[in-house]
Order: structure tokens, then sequence, then C-alpha cells
């Protein structure tokens, strides 16, 4: 993994924004998998104001997010569909018909519904930047410890935990829904490149058992390690808990001249 530790949360989202710039001068029509949560709206905002100053243009990609709730709507103001509106797509020159959420009216079948995502990832030839976060458990989309390292799109029940943290977003005596549709993580593997964001010291210890962890389902996002291309941006404090701070801070300065020889997709896992 090439891990990269800014300042600050505002330096990463910004480094992010750089990442998803790159990839759109190399690939106007770039598949991107976008990620819910706290952590990626400051990137959003970084490519709005971007695409604002006539920087870049999401007019030919295409997308598909991590997951979407089961038994909500789409124009529920709760939907990960409302967040991507909201934060991002509304301000954007992507073509809504082609931004994908894994959604599941409660009249479908999720057993068709997964396949059917999978399907529609593979008929655009796959995703080319997949940008994640991380949960405080080390689940990446909501595949929650002791998923299936190899799992595809799915129904999976939240933890007791993912549903305390993110009650934050829900007010007193709103619905909350406690199953959720998922990419799964065999899904997410096959990003050709992998973007992961991570601020705040509630995620150190996330962080570390990711990055210096062993391999394990209990850690979901472990398994990134079996990934050839993903780019672990944090900040100071979600670095705290890393052993080996400083190789990463060193292999990153070799890497940028490496990059300035051989050109912005030079990478490191
Ligand atoms: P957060 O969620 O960005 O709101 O912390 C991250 C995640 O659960 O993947």
């Amino acid at each position: 993994m090439e891990v990269v530790i800014f300042k600050n949360a505002d330096n990463v989202a910004s480094r992010g924004a750089g990442l998803v710039a790159e990839m759109l001068n190399v690939k106007p029509d770039a598949v991107f998998g976008f990620a819910t949560g706290s952590t990626p709206i400051d990137l959003y905002r970084n490519l709005v104001a971007r695409h604002r100053k006539g920087e870049l243009s999401f007019r030919h990609t295409t997308s598909f997010n991590l997951d979407e709730y089961m038994g909500i709507a789409a124009d529920n103001p709760q939907s990960y569909r409302t967040f991507m509106n909201r934060e991002f797509f509304d301000h954007v020159d992507i073509d809504k018909n082609k931004t994908h959420l894994p959604a599941c009216e409660s009249s479908e079948n999720p057993q068709l519904v997964g396949p059917e995502y999978e399907a529609k990832i593979e008929q655009v030839g796959g995703i080319d930047l997949q940008i994640l976060g991380i949960g405080y458990n080390g689940h990446i989309g909501f595949n929650e410890p002791s998923s299936s390292l190899s799992s595809r799109t799915r129904v999976k029940t939240l933890t007791r935990r993912t549903l305390e943290d993110n009650s934050r977003m829900f007010t007193d005596g709103e619905f909350q829904p406690k199953l959720a549709i998922t990419m799964g993580i065999g899904t997410i593997m096959e990003a050709r490149r992998i973007l992961l964001l991570a601020t705040g010291k509630s995620k150190a210890n996330a962080v570390a058992a990711m990055v210096e962890g062993p391999l394990t389902a209990m850690c979901p996002a472990s398994v990134l390690q079996m990934h050839e291309r993903v780019t672990v941006l944090i900040d100071e404090q979600a670095a705290d808990g890393l052993i080996y701070r400083e190789y990463y801070d060193l292999a990153h300065r070799e890497n940028r001249a490496l990059k300035k020889r051989f050109g912005e997709f030079y990478a490191s896992g």
C-alpha cells in the first residue's frame, strides 16, 4: 500500500481530488466508485470547486456507489442517492443516468439486485478508481467484520457499532435501516485503482489494523493489502497508530521523485 500522511483533513481532501483529476486527464470517461459518509464530503467539495473553475468535467464518466440502505426510497432524505445528489452530483456535469447505487425497492428481491449491479459494472468495463472510507471497525462499504473476503454485492446486516456511529445522521424517532446492500469485498478488489481516505483520531486503530495488522475478515479493510494499487490518504491523527510511519513518509518522497520522472501514474504499493 502507498500510505501518504498529511497535516490535516483539508490536505487529504485536496490530494484525493488531485488524484481524481489525474484520472480524468488520463481517461475522461473513467468509471468511478464513489463512497458516502462524512470523510469524502470535503473531497466532493474540492471536486465541485475545481469543476466550477472549469478545471475538470465529469460529463463522460460513469459511477457506482458502494452501498445503499435497504427499505428506504431513493427520494428519502436519508438515502445515499439523496446524499450523493446533495453533496456532489447536483453540482457537477455528471449525467445522472450514468450514476448508479445498489438501490433495492421493497418490492425487489435483493438476491437479484446484487448480481444485476455487478453485471452493470462489468458491462462498462469495471471500475477505474474506487474511493473508500473506513469504518471504526475496519469495514469498507458496509462489509462488516466477518464478511467474506470474496463477497459480491449483497445484503448485509449492520453491526450495532455501525448503527451507533451512523445514528448521528438520524433524528430521534426517524427510521434507521439495519440492512444495506453493499458491493462485496471481492467486487471492491476488482477496481483497478483504490483510494482510501481516513481522517481523525477515531480512525487510528482501524487504519493501523488495515495497514499493519494481519489479513483478516475481522478487519475487512486489511484485504487491501492484497491489492496492487491502493493509495491510503490519511491525516496525522488517523496515522497515530502506525509503527512504520517514518518509512511511509520516506517512501512517499521517493515515489514523488519517481512520479516526476516517469509520469503521474507511477505508484508503488
Ligand atoms: P465516515 O464513514 O466517513 O462517516 O467516518 C466511513 C465508513 O463507514 O466507511
